[in-house]
């Protein structure tokens, strides 16, 4: 872009949504441009910050106008690089964070509308001070927005019992790539009157147009919780736990996470005030929390379910459920910390996996073989720091590299380990993205795995809504 056609295009952004809409400022421009991990830096002349949805479709046509390309951006905590641009400064980032006004709430439909730019907590407070509970739980709930969560198609803690994002959205408003508004904004849990347009824009990584406001599910509020910490001496044994647990205590399972010893260890040394729950070392963990609307010995019903479960062989290194609510707190301060200690420790490859459940034990077995080969092939010495969602067969199947290590090198051991840790994905009928999305991290993975039929579909829904190729290029498709 000309310096003259920049300085134009940002005077119409200014015209549309005033001075405090535009940052150009590079300084004020670094919390945008780069992401959260310091995996990606983009460059921007401008980023706009709408105040709603009339100034976001404004916005659009003027981008369009210009043959702009628009990165949306919410609270930038994506893990995936979805919400960076790239580094020519010709494309601008949206920002959605002047869109933060909860909009209504519903408590006998069980529905909360909300601006996209409304963060994950502030809607979960919402819901709580109407006597309702919004469940999507995970690690960034206090700077990730609601937008951001759709259009990644967000997991989280309580996937399990709730579903994921896309579970817990009834309507939608969006932004079209030609700068129309679609209002979509319906409390319906029935409505077939032809395709899921919703469903299009969940997970679609600011592909297809820009999330403005959603109306959201809320179910009643979860008062009473009994937590704990299990060790296991190998993964079947936690799938087998999970079943029991199913099992035994139906809808009340919350969340069954999983944390394998060398998880912990790095939560342990690089997160200040934690503790191991349990003494002696254990192959893995688990995290384990029932809830439920009334107390109804819920402590009691996890303990009985655990002395039986261990009975039978079912927990080999013991179990301890949370006495006290900060004890309970401390478990979860333990699981919530790895993302944090992998920042610390030194460069991560990560992996973003899901599998069927059972086939998660032989997977891990042969991943953790195939790692080793890699990572001898190229000479490092690799950790694998392998955690996540067990109870959604969502595995966060990480390598940890080398602190230090040069960033020619982690390129090179990354496109080797992607590949041992991907093949296996493969051939065990997985997904390589489930949760974080695909952005520019998984982009090529994406080409190599996805079945080209369904890449051949994708394309065509993107060309049909946004022909000009101007929402978020260079991300996932
Ligand atoms: P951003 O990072 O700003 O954007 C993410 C993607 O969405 C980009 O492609 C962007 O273009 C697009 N986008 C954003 N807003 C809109 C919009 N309004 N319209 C259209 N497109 C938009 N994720 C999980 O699923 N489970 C976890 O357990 C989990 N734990 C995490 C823990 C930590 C500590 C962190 C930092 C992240 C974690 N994440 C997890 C990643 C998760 O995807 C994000 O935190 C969140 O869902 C993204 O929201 P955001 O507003 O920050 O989006
Ligand atoms: C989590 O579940 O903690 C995050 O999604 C995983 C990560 O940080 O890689
Ligand atoms: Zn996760």
């Amino acid at each position: 872009m000309a310096d003259t056609n920049t300085e134009l295009l940002v005077r119409r952004l200014r015209e549309a949504v005033g001075a405090e809409g535009v940052v150009t400022d590079a300084q004020q421009q670094a919390g945008y441009t780069r992401d959260w991990l310091g995996k990606w830096q983009g460059r921007v002349p401008v980023v706009v910050r709408p105040a709603d949805t009339t100034e976001t479709a404004a916005v659009v046509r003027i981008c369009r106008a210009a043959h702009t390309p628009i990165v949306t951006q919410g609270g930038n905590t994506g893990m995936s690089g979805g919400a960076t641009p790239d580094a020519s400064g010709a494309q601008v980032i949206v920002s959605t964070t002047r869109m933060n006004r909860v909009r209504a709430i519903d408590p006998l439909n069980n529905t909360l509308t909300v601006d996209a730019g409304v963060i994950l907590a502030h809607a979960q407070d919402a819901a709580r001070q109407a006597g309702r509970f919004f469940p999507l739980s995970l690690g960034a709930e206090g700077s990730c927005t609601i937008g951001g969560n759709l259009a990644t198609n967000a997991g989280g803690i309580a996937v399990l019992r709730y579903g994921n994002m896309r579970d817990l959205v009834l309507g939608l408003e969006v932004v079209l790539p030609d700068g129309r508004i679609w209002d979509g904004l319906r409390g319906l849990r029935k409505d077939n009157t032809g395709y899921d347009l919703r469903g299009l824009f969940v997970g679609s990584e600011g592909t297809l147009g820009i999330i403005t406001g959603a109306v959201l599910k809320l179910f009643p509020q979860v008062s009473a919780r009994a937590t704990a910490w299990v060790g296991a001496s190998d993964l079947q044994q936690l799938v087998a736990l999970l079943e029991r647990l199913r099992a035994a205590c139906g809808e009340r399972l919350l969340a069954f996470e999983m944390l394998s010893q060398d998880a912990l260890d790095l939560v342990l040394q690089h997160v200040t005030d934690t503790r191991a729950p349990m003494a002696g070392a254990s192959p893995f963990h688990a995290l384990v929390e029932l809830g439920d609307t009334a107390p109804h010995g819920l402590q009691d019903m996890l303990e009985q379910a655990l002395a039986q479960a261990m009975e039978d062989g079912l927990i080999g290194d013991g179990a301890v459920v949370a006495a006290s609510q900060a004890q309970a707190q401390a478990f979860w301060k333990l699981r919530e910390g790895i993302s944090q200690a992998q920042v610390r420790a030194g460069p991560v490859v990560k992996h973003d996996i899901a599998l069927p459940i059972s086939a998660l034990p032989a997977f891990v077995a042969e991943a953790g073989a195939a790692v080793r080969d890699a990572a001898a092939a190229s000479g490092l010495a690799a950790r694998v720091i392998n955690f996540g969602h067990l109870g959604d067969g969502n595995l966060h199947y990480n390598v940890l590299l080398p602190a230090g290590l040069a960033p020619e090198a982690v390129k090179a051991a990354t496109v080797l380990l992607n590949r041992a840790v991907h093949d296996r994905v493969a051939a065990f009928n997985g997904s390589i993205s489930a949760e974080h999305g695909v952005g520019q991290l998984r982009r090529d993975e994406l080409r190599h795995y996805k079945d080209p039929l369904e890449m051949e579909m994708m394309m065509a829904i993107k060309r049909a809504l946004d022909p000009n190729l101007i929402m978020n290029p260079g991300k996932l498709l």
